[in-house]
């Protein structure tokens, strides 16, 4: 089979690579011939672990194609994705949709045989119709399937999420995109996939309402993270009980800073912006937003706090600044909130990040950025855990301890036993763990 996929982001490049690992032929196409040229030597853009090879062997394979142009990509395509980004729309909260269309457009433009049209982007709820419409204005004389087909990947283990996927959910509204999206994640079959074929419409919530209540759950944790430090319970322990009730699940109960990235802060605006056009108050996630903001500005307080009620002057040293680890993407990170915050009260700022400094250094002025942990804890008054990349976990906490100027640990992800840090000679705060008597 042939796709071609339009916009090599995340989605785009993580899923061409990956339907070309299903033995699918994918061209990626991309306005930006920088972004293309790239590609073409081998080198990715973005930070993903396992994705340079894996476009390193099929591009050798001739399967995966790299190119800025739309209409050799679209001959003889049985689907073509749209990967483009959908960013939250300056202003209102509302998803961005004009790559989505100006995309569509050109298809309908440089097409010349019937072809199945899929969003994988995450649009909101009735785009599908709207493209369908688009269609059949632009093209009459066309058979243009469309579909949706979204993507529930994260970063960090995007490649596995995809091979190895809980479900697929497609949209379709003829037999022709069904048959189609069936045969491209037929490899699937082999590991029992369940695949999901409903409505447009359907499809397209499914991605919003997976998100947004991912994001609920997170946010719960948090809040019970904080009843479990004013009541000395510990919040791991309450997340392991509740999580192994089969109705909850394990899983993104893990209390912390608050969400980020560049999902679900943008899909649950969003979300709330479908319910206001359709008449529908969605009080759940509207609170879950205003929580998880409120929250990474109380982080700000815990880590005052925990320095006696004043920083200035005093030098902090930030682990982790990207929104989670294994990413170098800053979207939306609680660092973005609490380091400025530090820096207005006074604080200077001792930065690591494994691989966030790049794009921290445009994001986060006037902090020095370190090489390592131990370079950031140098002469530290207090030492702040944003992200829990696994580098931390491995820290020689006494080596650390000798390093530092002040014995203030804020570990805001609880990577580190208290316990051990408290040995260590650190004076250790976590989140939620109520139940971790502090020494003097
Ligand atoms: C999320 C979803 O998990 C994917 O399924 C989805 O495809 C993707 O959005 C998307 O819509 O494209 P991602 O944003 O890469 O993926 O990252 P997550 O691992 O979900 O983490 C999001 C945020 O929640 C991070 O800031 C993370 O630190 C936080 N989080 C996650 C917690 O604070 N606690 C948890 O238990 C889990």
């Amino acid at each position: 089979m042939r796709i071609a996929m339009i916009g090599t982001g995340y989605v785009g490049l993580v899923s061409g690579a990956c339907f070309a690992e299903f033995g699918v032929e994918v061209t990626c196409v991309d306005k930006s011939s920088e972004k293309i040229a790239m590609l073409e030597q081998g080198r990715i853009p973005i930070y993903e672990p396992g994705l340079e090879d894996l476009v390193a062997r099929h591009k050798a394979a001739g399967r995966l194609r790299f190119s800025t142009e739309l209409a050799p990509a679209l001959e003889g395509a049985d689907a073509v994705f749209i990967a483009v980004g959908t960013p939250t729309r300056r202003g209102d909260g509302h998803a961005d949709l004009s790559y989505v269309f100006s995309a569509a457009e050109e298809i309908a433009k440089l097409l010349t045989h019937p072809t199945v049209v899929v969003t994988k982007s995450t649009v909101p709820v009735g785009t599908g119709r709207r493209l369908r419409r688009l269609f059949d204005q632009l093209r009459p004389d066309l058979e243009i399937h469309v579909a949706s087909n979204p993507e529930f990947l994260r970063e960090g283990s995007a490649i596995e999420d995809f091979l190895r996927p809980d479900r697929v959910v497609c949209g379709v509204e003829t037999q022709r995109a069904r048959e189609v999206l069936a045969a491209l994640y037929r490899p699937l079959n082999l590991i029992e996939t369940p695949i999901l074929f409903t409505t447009i419409e359907t499809a397209e919530l499914v991605k919003y309402a997976t998100n947004s209540f991912l994001a609920t759950k997170i946010t719960f944790i948090n809040e019970i993270a904080d009843l479990c430090e004013a009541v000395g319970a510990d919040v791991q322990q309450v997340a392991r009980g509740i999580g192994l009730d089969g109705r909850i699940g394990r899983k993104f109960l893990h209390a912390g800073p608050g969400y980020g990235g560049s999902c679900f802060p943008k899909d649950t605006l969003a979300l709330l912006r479908t319910g206001e056009m359709h008449g529908v108050q969605l009080r759940i996630v509207d609170t879950v937003v205003q929580v998880n903001e409120a929250r990474k500005r109380r982080m700000v307080k815990k880590i005052v706090d925990a320095m006696g009620g004043e920083v200035a002057g005093k030098r902090i040293a930030v682990l982790g600044v990207t929104f989670k680890p294994n990413t170098d993407d800053m979207r939306e990170s609680p660092s973005l909130v609490i380091v400025p915050a530090l820096q207005a009260e006074g604080a200077e700022l001792r930065v690591f990040d494994p691989e966030g400094r790049r794009e921290g250094e445009k994001l986060l002025p006037g902090v020095v950025w370190c090489a390592d942990a131990y370079e950031a804890m140098a002469g530290a008054d207090a030492t702040v855990v944003l992200t829990e990349w696994n580098v931390f976990r491995g820290l020689d906490l006494e080596r650390a301890r000798s390093l530092v100027r002040g014995p203030v640990l804020v570990d805001l992800r609880n990577v580190f036993d208290p316990e051990r840090a408290i040995r260590a000679g650190f004076r250790y705060t976590g989140v939620g763990r109520g139940s971790i008597r502090p020494v003097d």
